[in-house]
């Protein structure tokens, strides 16, 4: 017997995830879809891809560390965990700091975007595949990142809002990339996921009267099944020694820049949220970035020098030109725009320039969390 789930968190496909009441807007919040919509180089996109060269990988090469992560997927591990339980404490909206509560609902305004971007990329490949071992995987990520998605919208539902994913589905723009500059993005934003979720989920049990809202206490788990989703990646990317090696690892050079700096600018858009915290923005990034170049050595053949003194100057200089950028897009000054364009366009080059850290790669991919 199937019993359809009324929950997110307990559905075991994506068809059925995104079916239930999370999925499903209930309050008018035309403010909070807006925000989703937006497509600017610092806001979560959508994307699409040429699927049937997705479809045609063939994995036998890495079988059987294939065959294990299928295994953990299919255990499914997470099923129900991503749905609100006792340790679910009361929030007081009302009551909250104003400019914390903006920063913190565009930190999950944002957060449902990612995650329900993934979700749509993941089932589109499952819809349109036809090799068992593609969209088997893209039907188990395409399930937990609905969960995800479901669950951040639960609790914006709590703060009076909802980001309206089915109209994201059919209004959102989307971005075409390659092939490989999905695997690499993906690859990147899976593992930086895990990476920046499991460092917020550490402080916080150092300093649990920091964590002032219960959605932190939940990202230990959630941060498990984005580091399954890149171990899947970068076992795809295995499948091909061309795509890390020669002058593919220019690219790689130019997502890992392009991700941690986007990152960096992003997150010092939202002071309070950190300093609510109790982390400081500098140091976050930092360690999100060490954790993250650490893991990306078991596919990546370089990682970026975050300790050549050049990099930390280059970040603040690309944050800078973008607060300046924003300040100008408000006051209608021309000139102070294109000027903060160039800046930063002169700080990314500068960033991406700094030699980066060659390494061998392991002939086993997978890993395990460890932090
Ligand atoms: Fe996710
Ligand atoms: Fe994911």
């Amino acid at each position: 017997m199937n019993i359809q789930a009324t929950h997110s968190a307990d559905a075991t496909t994506v068809e059925e995830a995104l079916a239930t009441p999370q999925h499903q807007p209930v309050v008018d919040s035309k403010g909070a879809t807006a925000v989703a919509m937006q497509n600017t180089l610092l806001t979560p996109r959508f994307y699409t891809t040429d699927f049937d060269t997705l479809d045609a990988i063939d994995v036998s090469a890495v079988r059987d560390e294939w065959d294990t992560l299928i295994g953990t997927m299919k255990a499914d591990p997470n099923k129900g965990h991503f749905k609100k339980n006792e340790d679910w404490d009361h929030i007081d909206w009302e009551n909250m700091a104003p400019g914390l509560k903006a920063e913190f609902i565009d930190f999950l305004i944002s957060s449902c975007t990612a995650e329900f971007s993934g979700c749509v990329l993941y089932k589109e490949m499952k819809r349109r595949g036809n090799n068992k071992d593609i969209t088997e995987l893209f039907q188990f990520m395409a399930r937990d990142e609905a969960r995800h998605a479901g669950f951040i919208n639960d609790a914006l539902r709590e703060a009076g809002i909802a980001v309206n994913l089915g109209f994201l589905t059919q209004k959102k723009k989307y971005t075409y990339f390659r092939p490989k500059f999905i695997y690499y993005a993906t690859y990147l934003s899976e593992k930086i996921g895990y990476a920046r979720y499991i460092t917020i989920f550490r402080h916080l049990e150092q300093n649990p009267d920091k964590r002032f809202h219960p959605i932190f206490k939940w990202f230990k788990e959630w941060c498990s099944d984005e580091f399954r989703h890149g171990e899947a990646f970068a076992l795809l990317m295995k499948t091909d020694p061309k795509l890390t090696s020669g002058v593919n690892v220019y690219w790689i050079k130019f997502f890992l820049t392009a991700v941690y700096s986007t990152m960096y600018v992003r997150d010092h858009q939202r002071p309070a949220f950190h300093e609510a915290l109790g982390v400081d923005t500098d140091w976050y990034g930092q360690e999100v970035f060490r954790k993250t170049s650490e893991i990306s050595r078991q596919i990546f053949p370089i990682t970026l020098d975050i300790d050549h003194p050049r990099w930390m100057k280059g970040l603040k200089h690309l944050q800078k030109a973008n607060a300046d950028l924003a300040r100008h897009k408000d006051n209608g000054n021309i000139f102070g725009r294109v000027g903060a364009m160039v800046r930063a366009a002169v700080a990314f080059v500068g960033l991406y320039t700094i030699p980066a850290v060659r390494h061998n790669v392991p002939g086993e991919t997978r890993l395990e969390p460890a932090y």
